[in-house]
């Protein structure tokens, strides 16, 4: 059974275990090689994750006693932003993506009324997933600048 709970700073390695598997898989047609570097050095470093474990929300989806899923949301500029939703490889299409999903939003402070994402304008997949959830056209994002291979999406809640 799949269970969802909130991360521990003890859970960082098991955490970080999940992009580093993942990362690489979902982004090899997406992006460059210099992108899935970077982004492995910039957002899965030990830090990074144990920052984020830290100071905003992450849960973990494990099953047997070993994660599968994770996502990670933060706040920026007053919004609440999901930065990262990754379910291991040969663990997607089960529904642990939508457990952890659902369990962000529960997880987000009463009266937080949209979500807000970042996601690869090329990553049909993951956008085929959040609009069948829900998610669409943003009404107002914080103003950093996510360039052009990236765009942002909205859940209102
Ligand atoms: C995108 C991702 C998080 C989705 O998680 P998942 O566990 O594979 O998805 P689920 O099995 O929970 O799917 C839940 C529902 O969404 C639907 N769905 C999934 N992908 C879909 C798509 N591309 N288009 C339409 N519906 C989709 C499923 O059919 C399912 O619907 P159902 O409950 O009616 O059967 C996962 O595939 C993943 O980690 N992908 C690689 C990394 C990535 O791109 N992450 C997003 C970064 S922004």
């Amino acid at each position: 059974m799949i269970a969802v709970r909130r991360a521990a700073p003890e859970d960082t390695d098991a955490v970080r275990r999940i992009g580093l598997i993942t990362w690489p898989v979902a982004y090899a047609g997406l992006a460059s090689p210099e992108f899935i570097t970077d982004g492995l050095a910039q957002w899965w470093s030990r830090e990074a994750v144990e920052r984020s474990i830290r100071s905003g929300i992450t849960l973990v989806a494990e099953e047997n006693g070993v994660l599968v899923g994770m996502v990670g949301l933060g706040q920026e500029e007053g919004f609440w932003v999901m930065w990262k939703l990754y379910v291991l490889p040969d663990q997607q299409g089960r529904g642990v993506g939508k457990a952890l999903l659902d369990a962000a939003v529960d997880a987000l402070p009463t009266g937080t009324p949209e979500l807000l994402l970042d996601v690869m304008v090329d990553n049909a997949k993951a956008i085929g997933f959040y609009e069948a959830y829900g998610f669409g056209e943003p009404l107002r994002t914080p103003t950093r600048d996510l360039g052009d291979e990236l765009k942002w999406m909205r859940l209102g809640l």
